[in-house]
C-alpha cells in the first residue's frame, strides 16, 4: 500500500518536474481585467513573473483584439516608440493606460510580449461602464387629481450597462413591481431607461414619488423626487390648507414684528421731537399749536397701525 503510493508521488513528482521543463516558463506575464469609465482612463496592469535570476529585457509589446489580425498598440522600449491607437500609453515597463475610454473599448484583448528570454502570450478583457445622469420625474397628467388617474414617468440617460428603476412613495412604499421598464440604446451604445407607473385611482396622500437608478450592479447611481402639481380635493386640501395656515402664520410673525419695530421708532421719534423742538422763546399759543401737530401727526400713524 505504502509502496504503491510512494510510486504514485515519484511519478506525479517526475510529471510535474516534465511539464514544468516543457513548459519551460523563465518567465510568465498576466493581466488584470481592466474596468473602465466612458470617458475616463483605463489602467490595464499587467506584469512579468520571472523565475530567472537573468534580467529579461523586453523588445516589444503588442496588443490585439481578439478576432483581429492587426496590431492595435506596439510598443518598443528601445526605441521608446509607440504605434498604433494614440489614445494608449505605457506607464511603466508593462502597464498601460487608455485614455478618453470608449463603449467600443469593450471586449477581449491579446497581449504580446517578444523578450531576450522568448516571446510569450495572454489575455484580458476590458470592461467599460458608463455613469447614469440624475433622472427626471414627469407626469402623463398636467395636474394630478386625489382619486383619478396618473401617469408617473421617471427617465433617465446616458448609462452603460444597462439599469434599473425602482419606485417609492412618500412612506416608502415600493412601488417597483407595478411599474413598466423600457431600456433603450442610443447611437452611442448608452441606456435610456424610462419607467411608467400608473394609477387609475391615485391617492395624493402618496406623494412625493422617489425614482432611484441602480446600475447593472443594483448599486444606487441617483434618485429623483416628484413635484408633481396635485390639484385641490380633499386629501391634497388638508396638506395645502396646513401650508396656508402655516404660511399666514409666518406672515403676521413678520407683519407683527415689523409694526412694533415700527412702533418702537415712531415713539422715539416723537420723544426724539418733542425733545429737539426749541419751546424757548414760543410764545404759549405758538407751543399749543406745535404740541397739537406733534401730537396729530402720531395719532394719525397711531390709526394707520
Ligand atoms: C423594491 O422592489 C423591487 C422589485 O420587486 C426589488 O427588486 C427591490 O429590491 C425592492 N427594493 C427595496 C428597497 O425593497
Amino acid at each position: 500500500m505504502a509502496a504503491a503510493a510512494f510510486r504514485l508521488f515519484v511519478l506525479l513528482a517526475m510529471w510535474s518536474v516534465c511539464v514544468g521543463k516543457e513548459t519551460g516558463s523563465l518567465f510568465s506575464i498576466r493581466c488584470q481585467p481592466a474596468v473602465g469609465v466612458v470617458g475616463e482612463v483605463t489602467d490595464i496592469s499587467c506584469s512579468i513573473q520571472s523565475n530567472t535570476p537573468d534580467t529579461i529585457s523586453i523588445y516589444l509589446i503588442v496588443l490585439t483584439r481578439v478576432g483581429e489580425k492587426e496590431a492595435l498598440f506596439t510598443f518598443d522600449p528601445y526605441e521608446k516608440r509607440m504605434s498604433g491607437e494614440p489614445r494608449f500609453q505605457v506607464t511603466d515597463k508593462t502597464s498601460f493606460q487608455l485614455s478618453n475610454t470608449r463603449l467600443s473599448d469593450e471586449g477581449e484583448y491579446k497581449y504580446h510580449i517578444r523578450t531576450n528570454q522568448g516571446g510569450k502570450e495572454t489575455k484580458f478583457t476590458i470592461s467599460v461602464t458608463a455613469k447614469y445622469r440624475e433622472p427626471v420625474i414627469s407626469s402623463k397628467q398636467e395636474k394630478i387629481e386625489n382619486d383619478g388617474a396618473a401617469d408617473l414617468l421617471c427617465q433617465v440617460s446616458g448609462g452603460y450597462p444597462a439599469g434599473n428603476i425602482h419606485w417609492f412613495d412618500q412612506s416608502n412604499t415600493n412601488w417597483t413591481n407595478s411599474a413598466t421598464l423600457q431600456k433603450t440604446q442610443g447611437d452611442d451604445g448608452l441606456y435610456n431607461l424610462s419607467s411608467t407607473l400608473s394609477y387609475r385611482r391615485f391617492d395624493t396622500s402618496w406623494a412625493p414619488f422617489k425614482c432611484v437608478v441602480l446600475n447593472s450592479k443594483y448599486e444606487e447611481e441617483g434618485r429623483s423626487t416628484s413635484n408633481l402639481k396635485i390639484s385641490g380635493s380633499v386629501n391634497t386640501q388638508e396638506g395645502a390648507n396646513n401650508s396656508v395656515v402655516k404660511n399666514s402664520v409666518a406672515a403676521v410673525v413678520v407683519i407683527g414684528s415689523l409694526i412694533v419695530g415700527l412702533l418702537i421708532v415712531i415713539l422715539f421719534k416723537r420723544k426724539h421731537v418733542r425733545r429737539s423742538i426749541p419751546r424757548e422763546g414760543l410764545k404759549p399759543e405758538e407751543e399749543n399749536a406745535l404740541n397739537d401737530a406733534v401730537y396729530r401727526n402720531s395719532s394719525d400713524q397711531d390709526i394707520t397701525v
